[in-house]
């Protein structure tokens, strides 16, 4: 099997389906946290993990950052960076978002109350970059280039093991051109007809991604079917759903986690920001706390399992 070429050694994940709260950001933010700490248990390597946010609504933003409100305003500007005062740039305003990567300004990751988790947020309006080319093709294309130099610089590497990308719910050029630049990529669904049906598609684009990257395949780390309904909620329509997307004659079987998460309280975000556990409360959920080990062991062997 080729291998999927790394940044200097750094992994760049992305969390991806056009569909809405399909659990894109919980998985982003979730993985994320369970890298940094080692996983459940705290015994595994502890990855250093930047978060970069392109997603409009700012959800994974608002999951490690207080958010500055602005008012009048529906979205939410990033905070002043903490060490503004320390870092002498005349170019830099102090405030950083992930759109300020393609438009080539200075760009300071903010710390979070995780010691290995950066984050670059999103800035409401992401989709500004439509203005870099009327072209959105080209977009796409360009949006990929660009963020292969901008991951490629070996600075990057030194400071972080990996880079996990949270997408809008639709088929941005922004999340298109991230795709075309991630060297893997996660896929959470809902047991329901909507999302399933576009999880075939999603994989047709992948294929269609990897026709330009014959030697570089973006790695697919599996599907993971989300908000399962617990055994005795489960519908004969869920059920359905669950055997169509395992079906190891269909077109999604192979790719399928050997897993699936369940619909439960504990994963719902509580609080924002997460300047303490709550946000990942799990922890307290012996079930819960199960299923994140399954998560914790794929993504590790899917991204680190074949390093010697
Ligand atoms: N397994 C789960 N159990 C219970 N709640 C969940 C689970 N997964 C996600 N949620 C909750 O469902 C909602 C949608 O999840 P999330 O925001 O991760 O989806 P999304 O795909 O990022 O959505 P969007 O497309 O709007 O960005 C959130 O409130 C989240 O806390
Ligand atoms: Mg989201």
């Amino acid at each position: 099997m080729i291998k999927t070429e790394l940044y200097n050694g750094m992994r760049v994940l992305s969390s991806y389906h056009r569909k809405g709260g399909v659990g894109k950001t919980f998985l982003a933010s979730t993985i994320a946290y369970l890298l940094a700490t080692g996983g459940p248990n705290g015994k595994g390597k502890k990855r250093r993990v930047l978060v970069l946010d392109y997603d409009s609504q700012q959800d994974s933003s608002k999951a490690f950052l207080k958010m500055d409100a602005i008012p009048g305003d529906d979205e939410y500007a990033a905070p002043l960076h903490p060490e503004f005062d320390d870092i002498d740039d005349p170019e830099w305003s102090g405030r950083n978002t992930s759109t300020d990567i393609l438009f080539n300004s200075p760009v300071y990751e903010y710390p979070t109350a995780f010691e290995n988790i950066k984050v670059l947020p999103s800035e409401g309006n992401v989709d500004r970059v439509l203005a870099l080319t009327p072209e959105s093709d080209r977009l796409v294309s360009k949006i990929t280039a660009h963020m292969r130099d901008w991951f490629s610089v070996e600075e990057l590497a030194d400071d972080y093991d990996i880079v996990i990308v949270d997408n809008p719910p639709s088929k941005s050029p922004v999340s298109a051109g991230m795709l075309g630049a991630a060297t893997h990529v996660i896929i959470p669904t809902e047991p329901e007809y909507d999302s399933i049906d576009g999880v075939p598609m999603l994989l047709n684009r992948i294929d269609r991604i990897n026709e330009d990257r014959a030697h570089n395949p973006l790695k697919i780390v599996g599907v993971v079917p989300n908000k399962v309904p617990s055994k005795s909620r489960l519908t004969q329509k869920d059920e359905v759903a669950l055997a169509k997307l395992y079906d190891s004659e269909g077109p999604t079987g192979k790719y399928m986690s050997p897993f699936w998460l369940q619909q439960r309280n504990c994963y719902r975000v509580m609080e924002r920001p997460s300047v303490d556990e709550t946000h990942f409360n799990y922890v307290h959920n012996h079930h819960a706390k199960k299923e994140m080990q399954k998560l914790y062991t794929l993504i590790e062997d899917s991204l680190w399992g074949d390093e010697v």
